[in-house]
C-alpha cells in the first residue's frame, strides 16, 4: 500500500504457466476493494486449501463495553500496569493477548502484551492491523517471506494475510485495528503515487518482507490457522504450508516504518497537529510526534494551544521522553480527549513552554470522527484522577 515491490521468482505474465522448479506453480492473487483497489500476486508451491468446515471458537477478545462507555471525561488509561500485573501474564500469542480499550466503526484502539513463541497462523479478515512496537521486536513470518521488527516501529499487517509472528521476550505493543483500511495520506503523493518530496518520510523508510526461497519444502505438519471476520473467531486446517511461496509482487503486504524516520516540521509559530500525521483511514488520522525544534518566532508559544477540537476523539499513547504539555503521564499511559468538551495543556505547562526551543517528546496520537466507546478493560485501569488535574 506504500508503492509496488516484488520478492523472489515470477513469470514475465501474470497468470501464465511458470514452472521454476519444473512443476507448475500455482498463483495466488490477493485483491482489495473487490478486483478494482491494489492487489498483489503470490506464487506458491502447493495450491493452499482449506481443509473441512471451520471451527467457530469463543471470542478470543474481550470487547464488553464499561459501565458507562459514553461519559464524556478526559482520561487516563495506565496500560502500563498491566504489565506489573501477575493475573494478566504474558504468556499468549500476540493474537490472543489483546486488550480492547477503545473502539468505534472505524478503529479498535488497545494494546497487546505476550511473550510466547507463535506457533499458530492468524489473518484478521476485518482490518489492517497497525501496531507500534512500545517494547520488543521479533519477526513477522508470511508468505511474503520475513519481516523483521524492532521497538519504535510501526508494523502494519494488512487484512487477511496469514500469518505467525516470532519473538524473543517480553512484548508490549500499541494496537490500532484499521476497519477502513490504512494508507499514506493522499497529501503526501504526487500525481503518478510517488511520495512527495515534502513529504515527512520517503519511500526508502518503509521496510518489506525479504523471501529467501527455500530449496527444500519444510516437513509437513498441521497447518492450523485462527481466522477474524466480523468480529467472530474460527479455526481451519490448511492443505499445505501457506508461507511456501516462490516470489510475489504488487502493492500490498506488511512493512514496516520506524518512528525515528518521520521528518517532523516546525514553523515560526505553532502547526496544527495534521502535521504530524503518517497514516490515514477512512475516519482517522494517525500521527507520530517525534524530538524536534520547535517554533521559532520572537514570541512563540510552542506549547500546543487549548482547543476545543469539536468533531474529533483524540487518543495519545505515550511512548518516551518529556511529555510537556501534560502532568502525571509516563510512557505506556494513553490519553481520552474527547469532543464535545474542550482541553488542552495541564496548568503551568502553556507558560512554561515559552521560550523553549525543543521537544524531546515520542508519542503516537489519533484523531478519530466517529466517537469512541469506552471498553471495560479501560475502566480497570484508568487514572481516577486525571480529569481532576487541570483544576
Ligand atoms: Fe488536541
Amino acid at each position: 500500500m506504500i508503492e509496488y515491490r516484488r520478492e523472489g521468482l515470477l513469470p514475465e505474465k501474470p497468470h501464465s504457466v511458470f514452472k521454476p522448479e519444473g512443476q507448475l506453480a500455482y498463483e495466488h492473487v490477493f485483491t482489495r476493494d473487490g478486483f478494482d483497489g491494489p492487489f498483489s500476486i503470490l506464487y506458491m508451491r502447493e495450491q493452499v486449501q482449506f481443509m473441512g468446515e471451520g471451527v467457530s471458537v469463543d471470542a478470543l477478545w474481550d470487547v464488553s463495553v464499561g459501565r458507562d462507555p459514553q461519559a464524556l471525561r478526559r482520561r487516563h488509561l495506565r496500560s502500563f500496569e498491566r504489565a506489573e500485573n501477575k493475573e494478566m501474564s504474558r504468556t499468549e500469542e500476540h493474537f490472543l493477548a489483546r486488550q480492547v480499550l477503545l473502539s468505534n466503526a472505524d478503529l479498535t484502539i488497545g494494546t497487546c502484551k505476550f511473550e510466547s513463541a507463535a506457533e499458530t497462523l492468524f489473518s484478521n479478515g476485518d482490518a489492517d492491523e497497525l501496531f507500534y512496537i512500545h517494547e520488543g521486536g521479533g519477526v513477522l513470518e508470511s508468505a511474503y517471506g520475513e519481516l523483521e521488527f524492532r521497538q519504535g516501529d510501526y508494523l502494519c499487517v494488512p487484512k487477511s494475510v496469514i500469518h505467525r509472528i516470532r519473538v524473543k521476550g517480553p512484548q508490549y505493543w500499541f494496537w490500532v485495528e484499521c476497519k477502513s483500511g490504512l494508507r499514506v495520506p493522499k497529501q503526501y503523493r504526487n500525481t503518478i503515487g510517488q511520495l512527495r518530496m515534502d513529504a515527512p518520510y520517503t519511500h526508502r523508510d518503509f521496510k518489506s518482507p525479504v523471501l529467501k526461497v527455500a530449496t527444500q519444502r519444510r516437513a509437513s505438519s498441521s497447518f492450523e490457522l485462527t481466522t477474524k471476520r466480523r468480529g467472530r473467531f474460527s479455526k481451519h486446517q490448511l492443505s499445505a504450508d501457506p508461507f511456501d511461496s516462490l516470489g510475489w509482487d504488487g502493492t500490498v503486504y506488511p512493512f514496516t516504518f520506524h518512528i525515528s524516520r518521520f521528518s517532523p516540521r516546525s514553523g515560526q509559530y505553532h502547526l496544527p497537529p495534521t502535521v504530524h500525521g503518517t497514516f490515514a483511514t477512512a475516519g482517522s488520522l494517525i500521527c507520530s510526534f517525534v524530538p524536534r525544534m520547535v517554533d521559532f518566532g520572537e514570541g512563540a508559544i510552542p506549547c500546543p494551544y487549548p482547543h476545543s477540537n469539536v468533531d474529533v476523539d483524540e487518543v495519545i499513547f505515550y511512548c518516551d521522553g518529556d511529555f510537556t504539555s501534560r502532568r502525571g503521564l509516563q510512557a505506556g499511559s494513553i490519553s481520552l480527549h474527547p469532543a464535545g468538551i474542550p482541553h488542552g495543556p495541564h496548568p503551568g505547562a502553556y507558560e512554561a513552554s515559552i521560550g523553549a526551543k525543543e521537544a524531546h517528546e515520542t508519542a503516537v496520537m489519533i484523531d478519530t470522527f466517529d466517537p469512541l466507546r469506552i471498553h471495560a478493560a479501560a475502566e480497570t485501569i484508568e487514572d481516577a484522577h486525571y480529569d481532576e488535574s487541570w483544576v
